[in-house]
């Protein structure tokens, strides 16, 4: 006798409009509603049963664990792997900035292109199986260009990549290594991005942060959800987070407030917070006039991971960070690579400029007085330092060059 396994199905939640509620019908999908432009979003279904604590616990640590919270019915078919990275506790972290504990959200170690990305590649790989498209591509800052280019070299479909022409070497190498179409684009992200929605209207293909933003935003969610497991089942007080197009902020508050509604954590929602590059700090800007809409910028920074001029939800991310009752700093280039060197020398974690940018976040908000002793605070540091090396070049000046012998190590050690 023989029993036959079904195949692995996938279908996406249908989307709706953010801003009218109109259905999005069209069996293809968009980043904008055709009635009044808005963002699309998923439409969960109101019946749908969610997991108890134990039942997550017990699940494999993917961030499928937190499926019922992902945009599909069924299951994954591809990325199945990514997600749970550590959250380590920094006591050290802790002390420098005043605050009572302190932890480090470590997707600089996100499996498999050591960057949060790989979260959001997660649905949008999984929307292109689930609709049946060509191909995967993406406008990218770099590391979701690693992260696109590597997923789709898994499922063995063509990657479109799109990217500002000035990246940093090992943002292009790694992600020319698998084997995509990497375009480098003279101009700035703004410029990429708005070449993509126009291909996005041109070819069968979903292009992850335009025609499947709404699938993409949603993996950002299981940062916010690992980070409540993970401190076993309690909410930190604050939690800071980097921008670039301002959707990493607004889906940890969702993340959170869906394990709140869920009744799987009791308290406060965590008072959020965002920083950027003063080189490129819109959303920043934005929080501290307090209203009107996002005032294009061009960027200039050594923080190219989050130089987006004109972020896609930067209105929505300004919101987050006033709804919290958090907040939002800006640094410098040279407070960034300090940052980055404070945090290895505490921490032992190497993080990109992005991770300078937040941790030097942390600190700016801790000397104006935003984190204090009465605070639990979790730093999420999105990418991995060795993929912007060449921010710190410079320091190797400073290290003496010898040859083998004893005693030009004695001339050093005296
Ligand atoms: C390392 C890193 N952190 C954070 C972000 C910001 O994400 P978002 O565009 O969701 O604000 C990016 C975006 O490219 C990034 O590369
Ligand atoms: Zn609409």
């Amino acid at each position: 006798m023989t029993t036959t396994v079904a195949p692995e199905t996938l279908t996406p939640f249908p989307l709706a409009c953010s801003n009218c509620g109109v259905p999005h019908t069209s069996d293809r999908p968009a980043a904008i509603c055709l009635e009044c432009l808005g963002p699309l979003e998923v439409v969960y279904p109101a019946d749908r049963v969610l997991p108890d604590r134990d039942t997550i616990a017990a699940r494999p640590r993917t961030l499928w664990r937190y499926r019922e919270w992902l945009p599909f019915e069924g299951s994954p078919v591809a990325a199945k792997d990514t997600g749970w990275t550590p959250l380590q506790e920094a006591p050290r972290v802790a002390q420098a900035l005043g605050v009572r504990r302190a932890w480090l959200k470590l997707d600089t170690l996100s499996n498999p292109t050591l960057s949060f990305k790989d979260r959001v590649v997660t649905t949008a790989i999984n929307a292109v199986r689930a609709f049946g498209l060509d191909a995967i591509g993406c406008a990218s800052t770099g590391n979701l260009a690693n992260a696109v280019a590597a997923a789709a070299a898994r499922e063995g479909i063509p990657a479109w990549i799109f990217v500002p022409h000035d990246l940093e070497l090992a943002k292009l190498v790694g992600t020319l290594v698998y084997g995509p179409h990497l375009v480098r684009v003279r101009g700035t992200y703004d410029d990429v991005n708005r070449l993509c929605a126009q291909l996005a209207d041109e070819y069968p293909w979903g292009i992850a942060n335009v025609n499947l933003r709404a699938y993409y935003g949603e993996g950002s969610k299981t940062m916010a959800f690992e980070i409540v497991e993970q401190l076993r089942w309690q909410l930190p007080t604050a939690v800071i987070a980097p921008m670039a197009g301002g959707s990493l902020v607004t889906k940890l508050r969702k993340g959170f407030g869906e394990f709140l509604a869920a009744g799987l954590v009791d308290g406060a929602l965590p008072r959020i917070y965002g920083a950027q590059a003063t080189g490129c700090s819109p959303i920043v800007k934005l929080f501290e006039r307090g209203s009107g809409g996002i005032v294009p910028e061009i960027p200039s920074t050594i923080a190219r991971s989050l130089a987006i001029g004109n972020p896609a939800d930067g209105l929505a991310a300004s919101r987050v960070l006033r709804e919290t009752n958090g907040g939002a700093a800006a640094v410098s280039d040279d407070e960034i690579r300090d940052a980055i060197r404070e945090l290895a020398s505490l921490t032992g974690v190497f993080g990109e400029t992005a991770a300078g940018v937040t941790y030097a976040g942390a600190k700016a908000l801790a000397r104006r007085g935003a984190l204090g002793p009465d605070d639990d605070v979790v730093i999420c540091l999105t990418g991995n330092g060795l993929k912007t090396a060449e921010a710190l070049h410079a320091d190797l000046d400073g290290v003496p060059t010898i040859n083998p012998r004893l005693r030009e190590v004695e001339a050093l050690v005296n």
